[in-house]
């Protein structure tokens, strides 16, 4: 695993939405390049970039329509270059978002696979024999090619699935993973990683990394194929960094990535922490984080440390944290963030604490998603310092609210969210027992009860995290000596004679 994963703190940046330098009310590379400073100044030092590739955007980019050209609203393949290079300049790392499952309809190799006449992209994606057959548990795209079929699509109607086989073919028309045409798009697929990889970037987020096999309930098959995807990096890309959106760890893991995010869907329980009716991180103090507790040290016993279980602020398909959750209590999140285990992840603007537009209408499929897309907040200036364009011609519309978060209000208040997140990097970069490979050991987890409590440790060096999110003091039993606090929000936590008390709304960090 790469080193720089040890201390890395991810930044994702959804580009459409993030500076636009050419005033067409979309956000491009040459912006991002711009707020690079700003980023590092935040503290983080890796990127994931959501797609940035040609595209008829009916998914945001998720519908790729040529792998291997920056989309042209975003800048050319030299701005990709360029960025990588200013990145690496301020020993920063950054991942693209590669999206191996489906492609848009408008990819040539879509084109080609709908014809009648036998080429060489007739299996790349998973078609039946007839048009009156669909495959079963997916939805099919039937009607509108000369080839006699219905090909499966992987998630909008216009996403079809590329074909990497089925783990265990029943169907005529159901290959299996060593066929020739699976094997030729997993070829592909190398290729296209090879590019990018070649031309400076560090490694790929990849979306639905879990689904590129078919009829393969337990994973294995495409856990397989991961594995082949492993041994090339290992050979070509030693350094390569990898994050799958498959949300099981336990099998992401095994299957060669180096980390998986805890996510919105899949048994991770991380709905219940920031999104749910009552959720765990606010002072109403009704949530329960036990569940989640449990289930994240199952998949960290049965990773045994392979990898980086990776736990997000949000992302683009998610509400904002800041639609649950009000400024104080997003410290306390992410207090919790930035002290697991794993590599943290902050979405654009949840360090202002950017809100969720509500009454959005949808924008390039976003749907419900679109109020968590809408264009940073920089400054006072038009657009909030976004885009020079009209204001009507940004391409989603901007939080308006008079008193909306901007970054140049947030770091002039010594008590902004902004200060806070800041403040808490610099003290995870300073202690290795709070970066990705600390162990975590929970010392404190009750059952719809606040507060908990966890010791990271790594190397001798042991720190006592102590979280209550409620607006109730609580305090818990513990075993140990007092040390040094090296960071507190709120009232500071403290142990005394085996207790340790725990104010309400309030974080330690405690060296023990
Ligand atoms: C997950 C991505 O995060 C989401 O935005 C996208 O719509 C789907 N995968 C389909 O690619």
């Amino acid at each position: 695993m790469a080193k720089w994963l040890d201390n890395a703190v991810f930044y994702e940046i959804y580009p459409q939405s993030f500076h636009d330098t050419n005033a067409d009310g979309i956000g491009d590379l040459q912006g991002i390049i711009e707020k690079l400073d700003y980023i590092k100044e935040l503290g983080c030092n890796a990127l994931w970039l959501n797609p940035c590739f040609t595209s008829p955007f009916g998914d945001a980019g998720y519908d790729v329509a040529d792998y291997y050209t920056i989309a042209p609203r975003y800048g050319t393949n030299a701005d990709a270059k360029r960025l990588f290079e200013e990145v690496h300049k301020r020993d920063m790392h950054i991942l693209l978002d590669l999206v191996p499952g489906h492609t848009s309809v408008e990819h040539k190799w879509f084109k080609e696979s709908m014809k009648a006449e036998k080429n060489e992209f007739t299996d790349r994606y998973v078609w039946t024999d007839s048009v009156w057959e669909s495959p079963e548990d997916m939805a099919s795209i039937r009607g509108i090619s000369d080839r006699d079929g219905a090909c499966a699509v992987n998630f909008f109607s216009m996403q079809p699935a590329l074909n990497y086989g089925y783990y265990k073919p029943e169907k005529s028309w159901q290959q299996s993973v060593d066929a020739p045409g699976p094997k030729a798009t997993l070829e592909e697929m190398k290729n296209v990683m090879r590019f990018w990889l070649t031309m400076g970037c560090d490694g790929f987020r990849v979306d639905m990394a879990g689904s590129l096999v078919k009829n393969d309930e337990d994973g294995k098959g495409t856990i397989g194929l991961w594995k082949k995807v492993r041994s090339f990096l290992d050979e070509e890309f030693p350094d390569a960094a990898m994050v799958s959106e498959w949300g099981e760890p336990d099998k992401s893991l095994q299957g060669g990535f180096h980390m998986d995010f805890l996510l919105h869907f899949g048994p991770s329980h991380y709905n219940d922490l920031f999104r749910c009716e009552y959720p765990y991180f606010t002072r109403e103090g009704k949530g329960d984080i036990s569940q989640f507790v449990a289930k994240y040290l199952e998949n960290y016993e049965k990773s045994e440390k392979k990898g980086l279980i990776c736990i997000p602020s949000g992302n683009h398909d998610m509400d904002r944290l800041a639609r649950t959750l009000d400024q104080e209590e997003m410290k306390v999140a992410f207090a919790f963030l930035l002290s697991m285990p794993g590599a943290p992840f902050i979405y654009y603007g949840d360090e202002i604490g950017m809100r969720y537009v509500e009454g959005l209408t949808s924008v390039e499929g976003g749907f419900n998603r679109t109020g968590s897309r809408s264009p940073m907040q920089w400054d006072n200036s038009v657009n909030a310092g976004f885009s020079a364009a009209p204001s009507e011609k940004l391409y989603i519309r901007q939080d308006e609210d008079q008193d909306r978060p901007t970054v140049q209000k947030q770091m002039q208040d010594e008590n902004s969210l902004f200060n806070e997140v800041r403040k808490l990097i610099r003290v995870r970069q300073s202690c290795k027992a709070l970066q990705s490979k600390g162990e975590i050991e929970f010392v404190c987890v009750k059952e719809n009860a606040y507060p908990f409590a966890y010791v990271r440790s790594c190397e001798g060096e042991r720190i006592l995290v102590v979280i209550n999110p409620s607006g109730r003091d609580e305090s818990f039993s513990f075993d140990g000596k007092n040390g040094e606090t090296i960071y507190v929000l709120g009232r500071k936590a403290e142990l005394k004679d085996g207790v340790v008390s725990a104010p309400a709304a309030s974080v330690s960090f405690i060296r023990l």
